[in-house]
């Protein structure tokens, strides 16, 4: 299975050191591992997608690259830094230049929607009060929400609201921006677009994009690479451009890649 491990290099970033290195990591909950030996470079500005069956750890594992669960075993490295070794000051500073989209997406229903995009600012920055708010509708704008500054989280469309925690994950301006499943759900245009969205931070701003996905219009359209892990042996098996890997990935990762290439992949879009 090794061989296909690291047979891509990451996209070309000269003289660029990886932005993140995991090694030897082995994540579990108790006694319960959820993989092992994990071993790959994050490099600056590529769109890295993980992928892999339900429950095979890529929640787990994006929980792992944000600082929110200590490996069992390895380290999670930001350039020379530890995340789980660095002392708390250094941690919240690594934190800021990430934007995170959980899976559940989930809005503060407390709150109007513009006021959940402006809550990391409000919590994590001394911005003035006025700047917050164009920047929340400028975000808000990006992802095409334009006109729910005011909307109760409660009157969104669940892709709406998708939408909405993107624009969240945005607020600062990450440098970084982790996605669980930024497309499932959505429709085909509304998943087109946001393909669109996250093209232009990487290739206009330069952010660097982990996110899980199962789509494959997204994961061709948008990946620099794939990461695959596997639920049985429960580590990684494959780690390379999606399109090499769909020509000689594993057999389980060509089947990932290749299904439904009998049946035309795109669906009609309702009108
Ligand atoms: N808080 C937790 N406590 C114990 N076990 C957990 C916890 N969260 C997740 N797990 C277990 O860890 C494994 C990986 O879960 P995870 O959510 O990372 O999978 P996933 O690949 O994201 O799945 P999906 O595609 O369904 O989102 C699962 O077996 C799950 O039951
Ligand atoms: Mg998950």
């Amino acid at each position: 299975m090794n061989e296909h491990l690291h047979a891509q290099p990451a996209p070309p970033q000269p003289g660029a050191e990886p932005l993140v290195r995991v090694e030897n990591l082995t994540m579990a909950f108790g006694s319960n591992v959820i993989q092992r030996d994990l071993n790959f470079e994050i490099a600056p500005g590529e769109v890295l997608a993980l992928a892999g069956g339900s429950g095979c750890g890529k929640s787990t594992l994006l929980r792992h690259l944000i600082g929110l669960q200590v490996p069992a075993k390895g380290r999670v490295l930001y350039g020379a830094r530890d995340l789980y070794a660095v002392d708390d000051k250094e941690k919240a500073a690594l934190l800021r230049s990430f934007g995170v989209m959980f899976q559940a997406g989930a809005l503060w229903s407390s709150m109007t929607v513009g006021e959940n995009v402006m809550l990391p600012m409000q919590v994590l920055t001394d911005m003035e009060p006025e700047r917050r708010e164009q920047e929340a509708r400028f975000k808000l704008a990006l992802v095409g929400l334009a006109g729910s500054f005011e909307a109760e989280p409660a009157t969104l469309s669940g892709g709406m609201r998708k939408r909405a925690a993107i624009a969240r994950a945005l607020a600062l301006n990450p440098q970084l921006l982790f996605l669980d499943e930024p497309s499932a759900g959505l429709d085909p245009l509304t998943s087109a677009h946001l393909d669109e969205l996250i093209m232009h931070l990487r290739d206009d701003l330069g952010t660097t994009v982990v996110m899980v996905s199962h789509e494959l219009e997204s994961i061709f359209a948008l990946a620099d690479r794939l990461l695959f892990l596997d639920a049985q042996s429960k580590t990684m098996t494959a780690l390379g451009p999606p399109k090499a890997l769909r020509q000689d990935g594993p057999e389980e990762v060509q089947r990932f890649l290749r299904r439904g290439a009998a049946a035309p992949v795109k669906e009609e879009t309702p009108s």
